[in-house]
């Protein structure tokens, strides 16, 4: 068979396909550009079992570019709480407000201005031309590079940009006429639903009669793909500050920096060790346990202004990002009637302790009260915190 053949082969058994099994996603109810484009964003390094419920309620609270561009961020932060990488959210609002400034809050449908909307890369711009505008552009993902890897038998490493924008233009050549919307999200539902990572069902394939790597029987062998740099570890030590008088049960907790990893978001205090100090989270060394806690207590001391007293472990817990992976330790921690033993320590100890120096400038000292606050188990409902803290405080208040 002749390559065109293969290539016209593959895009109409493939649309055919998609048209008789696609599954009925909130998403795909009409092609308002809007819900295409959040729906992109949710999607991108997220399952879409995992997406659906977040997609439902997002819509439901910002119907439209305008309501999304005038929320609150910490409205659309707790939102998207939960589901990670919240930069997406971050930048899909600048996005909407883009959109009502320059554009009147009607998405644009052209290519250029969409590409250059804020947080939307080459996948993302094809995909919303593609499925909102139904315009013949590729939108290569993942899941798309592993497809056209096996059908193709191509052996190019996808982790390159150069492999990534050959096949592009693979998936460009690939688009039936007028069906660009409908041809993407077959490529994608493919990979989702059949082509997968890990063993992929050739039997029920619509195209595997022509696939090159399964004819080869290559097809758990591709797509090649060079592994990423193990994230960098990073050790963190943290405080459950339980309040007393006004306060008492409430916990101390503070928002983070306006940018940077998980900007805006709300977090227990902690204090960040430098390399060299790992092994301070090693269960077998007892004395730095009762450092790494004395050192904890003066920085949150210096940064808030309260006597905060260490008094035991609480927990350890682990979240990756994508190159970082943080290893805490979380102390239970409450506050000191009157100066302690601390206290007198702790001008000396900050000027030549370099550790709680680093870790004071990093969220600057004394912002009390801008930056902390005493909260209560119903304010979590309304504050953004990330997964890890979530799980911590809910360990917590159980
Ligand atoms: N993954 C990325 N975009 C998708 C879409 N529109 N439908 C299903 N899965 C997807």
């Amino acid at each position: 068979m002749e390559q065109q053949e293969i290539k016209d082969y593959f895009s109409t058994e493939l649309l055919s396909w998609y048209r008789l099994v696609k599954r009925d996603l909130p998403w795909r109810t009409n092609r308002d550009p809007y819900r295409v484009w959040v729906s992109e964003i949710m999607l991108q390094q997220t399952r879409v079992d995992t997406v659906i419920p977040y997609y439902n309620t997002f819509m439901s609270k910002f119907p439209t570019v305008e309501a999304l561009a005038a929320a609150p961020e910490t409205e659309v932060l707790k939102c998207w709480e939960g589901l990670g990488y919240y930069s997406r959210a971050r930048n899909l609002q600048a996005g909407a407000k883009e959109v009502v400034e320059r554009y009147g809050g009607i998405v644009p449908d052209d290519k250029a201005s969409v590409a250059g909307l804020k947080g939307v890369g080459p996948y993302t711009s094809g995909a919303i031309m593609s499925i909102a505008f139904n315009r013949p552009e590729p939108a290569v993902d993942g899941n798309v590079m592993r497809v056209l890897s096996r059908y193709f038998c191509l052996e190019d490493d996808i982790a390159k940009p150069s492999t990534r924008i050959g096949i592009e233009k693979l998936a460009a050549s690939l688009i039936p006429e007028g069906a660009a919307g409908d041809f993407n999200q077959a490529l994608m539902e493919l990979g989702a639903l059949v082509c997968t990572p890990k063993s992929p069902s050739c039997l029920p394939c619509p195209v595997m009669e022509h696939c090159a790597a399964r004819l080869n029987g290559r097809e758990t062998e591709l797509p090649i793909k060079t592994k990423a740099k193990p994230p960098r570890p990073e050790f963190r030590a943290a405080a459950i500050v339980a309040g007393s008088g006004e306060n008492k049960g409430k916990i101390l907790v503070r928002q983070r920096p306006a940018t940077g990893l998980l900007a805006q978001m709300w977090e227990l205090p902690h204090l960040l060790l430098t390399p060299d100090k790992a092994n301070w989270l090693d269960e077998k060394a007892p004395k730095e346990q009762g450092e790494l806690a004395e050192l904890l207590g003066r920085m949150l001391q210096e940064d808030t202004e309260l006597l905060i007293r260490p008094r035991g472990w609480f927990t350890d817990a682990d979240h990756i990002f994508s190159h970082i992976h943080w290893r805490m330790r979380f102390y239970l921690a409450d506050l000191g009637e009157e100066p302690g033993v601390l206290e007198a320590t702790t001008a000396a100890a900050l000027e030549t302790d370099s550790l709680a120096a680093e870790s004071a400038t990093k969220y600057e000292v004394n912002q009390w009260p801008e930056h902390y606050r005493w909260i209560g188990k119903e304010d979590m409902d309304s504050l953004p915190f990330p997964n890890l803290f979530l799980r911590i405080l809910k360990q917590y208040w159980e």
